[in-house]
This record gives structure tokens, sequence and C-alpha cells, in this order.
């Protein structure tokens, strides 16, 4: 999974459960990208900006969201595949010269660098709407869903793009309440930008779960409670980190370029609290997240080490 260039995802046991869930959400994407049937310019694009070496941490979150409603991980991969989807498309402007104007992204130049501005826009505005097709796409050997579990698949989507998207605006353009202080807008922003779409891989997992695992509707909505928290703090923990290693890292260790949020007057966490104050809320988040899942016991321990191995994440 990694790139040349690029350190492994560190952390205590993180690549083993990356792994399974990002061998599965490629081929998943893969195969529903043989039957789109894009232009042949535009699905090199797509392909280039989606399965070009991401860590698919949000597949691999929702895979172990249905794990731990007591279902085979593969039945979760049409939401890691939708996820996904709008978390390449998200980069993929978020690079552009309007927004963080950067070019180089997973250790290699940035989509709008390499094809031009018109075909990064397009690709983008591609994935956004292949997202909502791939909770529809059934790969040889597996069933379509029931109408009703797509339906509340597509509420989560929508839900975390939009959210996703209103905290890109946020943090591009501004326009949040005056009043709010420094930590108050950051909150807003990173669980927005960032959270929202973490938060909804852990509930359209778990939506996927309980549909497999056949949970009564109590146990699914209390389920569903339990990861919809965890994907709250994994979220905003993400984020944090994310803002941490633009001042610790090195390109090389993180295949985009760093150094970058202050010289753009960014808001983050190191930035407004000091690098020290940031680490720690990063691992109080991460317990927070681990407390959460600690109701499903053992199926709940993949989650909690993902959540340890994201707090200190080097990449
Ligand atoms: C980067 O996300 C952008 C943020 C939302 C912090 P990732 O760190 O998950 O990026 P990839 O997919 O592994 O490249
Ligand atoms: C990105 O935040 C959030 C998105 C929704 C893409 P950043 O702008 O900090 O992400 P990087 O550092 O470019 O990956
Ligand atoms: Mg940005
Ligand atoms: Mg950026
Ligand atoms: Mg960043």
């Amino acid at each position: 999974m990694s790139k040349p260039g690029i350190a492994p995802l560190s952390g205590k046991g993180a690549v083993a459960l990356t792994r399974e869930p990002a061998s599965g959400v490629d081929a998943f994407l893969g195969d529903y990208l043989d039957v789109a049937g894009l232009a042949p310019g535009l699905d090199d694009a797509v392909r280039y900006a989606l399965l070009g070496g991401g860590k698919r941490i949000r597949p691999t979150m929702a895979w172990w969201c249905g794990v731990a409603c007591g279902a085979p991980g593969e039945a979760t991969l049409p939401a890691g595949a939708a996820v996904e989807l709008v978390h390449a498309f998200s980069l993929v402007h978020d690079d552009l010269p309007a927004m963080d104007d950067d070019d180089l992204r997973r250790g290699r130049q940035t989509l709008h660098v390499r094809s031009g501005e018109a075909m990064a826009i397009l690709a983008g505005d591609a994935m956004l709407t292949l997202a909502f097709g791939a909770l529809r796409h059934t790969p040889p050997g597996s069933d379509a869903l029931p109408g009703d579990v797509v339906a509340a698949l597509v509420d989560e989507l929508v839900a975390g793009t939009t959210g996703m998207i209103d905290g890109q605006i946020y943090d591009t353009l501004g326009g949040l309440d005056e009043s709010l202080d420094d930590t108050a807008r950051l909150e807003a922003i990173h669980s927005r930008k960032t959270g929202a779409l973490i938060r909804a891989a852990c509930r359209m997992g778990a939506i996927l779960g309980a549909h497999r695992a056949r949970l009564d509707d109590a146990a699914r909505d209390g389920a569903i409670a339990r990861l919809s928290a965890y994907g709250e703090a994994v979220g905003l923990m993400f984020q944090i980190v994310d803002d941490l290693l633009d001042v610790e890292s090195t390109r090389e260790q993180v295949g985009k370029r760093t150094g970058k949020d202050a010289d753009a007057g960014k808001l983050t966490y190191p930035g407004v609290h000091g690098v020290d104050r940031a680490r720690g809320e990063a691992e109080r988040l991460g317990e927070a997240a681990a407390a959460a899942v600690e109701p499903f016991g053992e199926a709940g321990k993949a989650l909690r080490e993902l959540a340890a191995s994201l707090a200190t994440r080097a990449r």
C-alpha cells in the first residue's frame, strides 16, 4: 500500500489493521471504474487521483465498524468505496490554485499539475457523482443492497459531504460567527472539513454491518450511536495530527508539502495552542474514541488500536 518515498503508517499494529480493508476497497473501486465507462482522459485522471497510494483510513474505519457490529469487514466495502471517492474528490479540489495551491500529493504531482485544472475540476465532479453510484455497485458474487439500506447510506453520505464542504468554506473563505474564539472556530472548522466524512464512514460501516449481522433496530441504533461518537473523536483528532505533521514533518515523510499552513494563515491546533497542547489533545481524543467503543468488547479491539495508532501517526 505504501508508495516509494512515503513511510508506512506508524503506530503499533497499524499496518496490519489497514492492509485487508485497503486491498478490499482498492479491488472494489477498480472493479467499479471498469464498469463505469468514463471517457478515456477522465478515466485516467480519476484512477490517478483515486488509486494512487492513499492510506485508506476512512474505508478502514468503515470496515472495523462493521466488524464491531458482528459482520465481516467485506460487507462495508460499498461504504468505504463511496467515502473514499468523496475524499479523493475533496483532495483534488483542496489542492487547486484557488484553494491550497499545492503541487505535491501522495508523493507525486497533484492532479491539476499533471493533467490541467479543467481536468482536475471535472475529475472531482466525476468522483463525487460516482460516490453515490458506488453504493449500488455489486461486484461479482455480491448481492444488491435493499433500498432502505441504500437510502440510509445516501443520507449519511450527503451529511458527511456537505459537512466537509462547509468546513472547507470556513477554512478557505471564513464566515464563522465573529463572536467565536479561536478554540471554538478551530473545532467548528476541523470537525467539519475532516471530521464529517470520517463520522460518515463510521456510521455507514455501522449501517452495513448491522444489516449484514441482522441486528434488531435497538441494537443497530445503539451501535450507530457509539460508532458515531468514535468517528467524531477520531475525525477531529485526525485533522489535529494533520496540522501537527504540517509543522513537524518532512515532505518525504508525508508525501505532501509541509510548513504551509502558517504561511497561508490557516487556523490550526499547533498555531493556536502550541505543539505540546495539540499533541495532548490528539491523545485525549484518541482515548475518548477508544472509550466510546469499549462496550463492543473484543469486537471493538481493532477500532481501539486504530484510534491509538492514528493519534501518533507519522504520515
Ligand atoms: C488528508 O487526508 C486530508 C485530511 C483530511 C487531513 P489523508 O491523510 O487521509 O490522505 P490520504 O488519503 O492518506 O492521502
Ligand atoms: C483538508 O485539510 C481537508 C479536506 C477536506 C481535503 P488540509 O488542506 O489540511 O489537507 P492537506 O494537508 O492538504 O492534505
Ligand atoms: Mg485545505
Ligand atoms: Mg490542503
Ligand atoms: Mg493539512
